[in-house]
């Protein structure tokens, strides 16, 4: 089994329902989003086409939808889904939320943890 190595990425008080964040994690570029039904996610934070910030998009948290700032792909930031372009995906890592703190786990796995995908 891969272990899993937690660390804090962020207070809870620093990322509110219906907010994203980008934090670097364990040295891995990692987004952090707060969606209105109260799950925290945590995803790659470059996007898997040209490794622009996702954190610079445009994010909705009505719909749950990012738009990269590069090329407006868009993406379902419940599953981390490309929604346009399909088949797209963005690597999601496991979230803890101990007290006030919300930590991010990276799989010790020797594996990039940036998905990458071309049209
Ligand atoms: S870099 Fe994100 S859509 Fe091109």
């Amino acid at each position: 089994m891969t272990e899993i190595r937690w660390s804090v990425a962020a207070a809870g008080d620093e990322l509110w329902e219906g907010d994203i964040l980008d934090v670097e994690v364990a040295d891995e570029q990692v987004l952090l989003v707060h969606l209105y039904d109260g799950r925290i996610k945590a995803f790659q934070g470059l996007c898997p086409h040209q490794e622009i910030l996702l954190a610079d998009g445009k994010w909705d948290p009505d719909t749950n939808r990012l738009l990269c700032p590069g090329h407006n792909w868009e993406f379902d930031m419940t599953t981390g889904a490309g929604v346009n372009p399909a088949g797209c995906h963005l690597y999601e890592y496991p979230v803890e939320v101990d007290g006030d703190d919300i930590k991010v786990g990276v799989p010790q796995d020797g594996e990039s943890h940036h998905l990458r995908f071309s049209t």
